[in-house]
């Protein structure tokens, strides 16, 4: 192990699930358990439950769960040791590192050296542009553009003069190794004999933060006309475009206070919006917007609003991201500001007022999708039926009827056409559209019988198990009548063999079994079973009791019946019922095996 055991039950001791999770989603409290939005799957109402008692965390809709650090690996796409490290650091716990193998160590010490130097570099560039000749031609640029040193300080904003090799020289003087500096990205090798020269020149530069308030890579843009504009750091081992939104280190408790937050394009339109104080935005860097972007800003705010350029670039990133939206169950807006106006000329010429009328002009989905499409086809009659054409895509596609209803007069109304030929355009869509959907199968009912007796049979395992991890008091009865040997299910068997052999205060039996467990599987079918309740010990030692007889005599029953019949069809030579019995009793096997 790599990290020492007893420092694992430390951090176990100390943290808070409830406090881990809330960092990334907003948690409301519902009996005794909190209940949220799950970030691992697309949802509209919250089915992710957080349990403060038993420190695990589950979703009812898809299934993923486990403890405190399954929760940050999942949700950072990181190690269980970096899951680790980032706990013992909010909880002020020093960890001594020990074993683990050679290549997951070179990653982990290559990403960590990876920071330190990104944050050095940072340090750096802020350097060269409060000093010197050099850096004035900066700070000149950002009086242009009207960005205080308030806002320059609290963004680590920075600058690299017209040279191929400052960042060379720095890495030189740091006696970075080869292979971290090029891992950078920030210094490339030249093509033509040896040695290194820099990305950013001439630039002035934005770190670009990520969630855990580490530098993961630089942007950089130019101070004139020349292209091109801006230069970002490349994707590194800690550098993620598509995870990563400008700013959201800074912004996210103000994202959390107002329930919404701005979407941005630019590194302007996020410093702009922000130094006039209008803080909950963030800044996509002009990429288009991922469904892992959308999932993160699910955890700070319930409702976003798309600021776009009004170019048509700016409203084809928009129109591209709708279905994200959509998907992820996050209410949408979209502000188109006035031609040739982005967030950060608007808010420096109008202010904040100004801006926070216009926000509450924003268009709903349907009203966006209108206007374009009538900007786009005109007004004439042969455009307004192109425009019919394009929404009853969309309006087949709202679920709700009254909403659908309610949308159908309005663009009836706006494009002066008889309600009813909207409402008529719209069921044709939808017809034809179901019939372009495949036969759904009802997989459920099997009609091989025996097979919903198993599915029972693993139900009242799943529950056997479920009490004996949160209840160790019932360990020896288990132990005694031997009732694992009568699972079906060899997994949930696993489980109760390895929480029988744990040995643990019965205090903390569950949070520590937890830390223990190996594999992701495991650990979700894990939370799955203990995130519902049993009742209390007096009552789950009688009911235990009464479930441990009945998975035991069912088990023998049922093994009895299906042997006997086997003898019996061997015995009189019937080989069809033969070959039926055993494929069922195949059949059986497998079962044991899914479950
Ligand atoms: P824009 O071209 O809209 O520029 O790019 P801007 O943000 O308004 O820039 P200013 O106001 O002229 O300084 C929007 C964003 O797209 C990314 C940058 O993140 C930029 O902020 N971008 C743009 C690039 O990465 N590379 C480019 O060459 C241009
Ligand atoms: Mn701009």
């Amino acid at each position: 192990m790599y990290i020492p055991e007893n420092k694992i039950s430390e951090i176990i001791n100390t943290s808070d699930i409830v406090d881990v999770i809330s960092e990334s989603v907003i948690l409301k409290k519902s009996g005794q358990n909190y209940m949220g939005l799950c970030p691992f799957h697309s949802e509209k109402t919250p089915s992710f439950s957080v349990s403060p008692q038993k420190q695990i965390f589950h979703c009812f809709g898809c299934g993923v769960g486990g403890n405190v650090f399954s929760f940050l690996m999942k949700y950072n796409s990181i190690t269980f040791p970096e899951s680790v490290k980032i706990l013992a650091r909010k909880y002020n716990i020093t960890i001594e590192v020990g074993n683990i193998s050679p290549e997951k160590k070179k990653i982990l010490d290559l990403k960590e050296g990876l920071f330190r130097l990104n944050k050095k570099v940072m340090e750096y560039f802020v350097n060269l542009l409060s000093q010197g000749d050099q850096g004035q031609i900066a700070r000149q640029y950002f009086i242009k553009r009207g960005t205080t040193d308030k806002i320059i300080k609290e963004f680590n904003l920075g600058f690299v003069p017209d040279k191929w090799d400052s960042l060379v020289e720095f890495y030189r003087k740091l006696s970075i190794p080869k292979n971290v500096a090029e891992k950078s990205g920030l210094v490339l090798p030249k093509k033509s004999g040896s040695g290194y020269y820099d990305r950013f020149r001439n630039r002035i530069i934005f770190p670009i933060f990520d969630i855990n308030m580490q530098v993961a890579g630089f942007g950089g843009r130019v101070m004139d006309d020349s292209l091109p504009k801006y230069l970002n750091s490349p994707e590194t081992l800690i550098y993620n475009k598509s995870r990563i939104l400008y700013g959201l280190h800074a912004s996210k408790n103000y994202c959390r206070q107002k329930e919404h937050v701005y979407i941005v394009e630019g590194y302007f339109d996020f410093l702009s919006l922000y130094q006039h104080g209008v803080r909950n935005v963030v800044a996509s860097l002009g990429t288009a917007l991922t469904q892992e972007h959308v999932r993160l800003l699910k955890g700070y705010a319930k409702k976003v609003i798309l600021v776009f350029d009004s170019d048509d670039a700016g409203i084809n990133a928009a129109k591209r991201s709708i279905d994200i939206f959509i998907n992820e169950g996050i209410e949408l807006k979209i502000l188109v500001l006035p031609q040739d106006k982005d967030p950060d000329s608007f808010i420096m010429e109008y202010g904040k007022e100004t801006f926070k009328q216009k926000a509450l002009q924003a268009l709903s989905i349907m009203q966006f999708l209108t206007v374009t499409a009538i900007k786009s086809h005109g007004n004439s009659i042969q455009g307004r039926v192109a425009v019919l054409d394009e929404m009853k895509l969309y309006l087949s596609k709202i679920q709700d009827s009254a909403l659908r209803s309610l949308h159908i007069k309005e663009l009836a109304e706006k494009l002066n056409v008889d309600e009813k030929a909207v409402l008529e355009k719209v069921r044709n869509e939808h017809l034809s559209s179901m019939e372009r959907k495949p036969f759904l199968i009802n997989a459920d009912e099997s009609t091989i019988d025996g097979i919903n007796e198993i599915h029972e049979s693993v139900r009242r395992e799943k529950q056997m198990i479920a009490m004996m991890l949160q209840y160790p008091e019932i360990h020896k009865e288990i132990k005694e009548r031997k009732v694992l040997d009568f699972f079906y299910s060899e997994s949930l068997k696993k489980i109760g063999r390895k929480a029988l052999s744990f040995d643990c205060d019965k205090d903390q039996f569950l949070s520590q079994f937890m830390a223990n467990v190996q594999t992701n599987e495991e650990m979700e079918v894990i939370a799955s079973l203990v995130i519902t309740d049993v009742s209390d010990v007096k009552e789950v030692y009688d009911k235990s009791v009464f479930l441990m007889k009945r998975i035991i005599n069912l088990r023998k029953k049922k093994d009895n019946t299906l042997t006997k019949k086997i003898k019996n069809a061997e015995k009189n030579c019937d080989s069809d019922v033969f070959e039926l019995l055993a494929k069922k009793q195949n059949e059986i096997r497998q079962l044991h095996n899914e479950n």
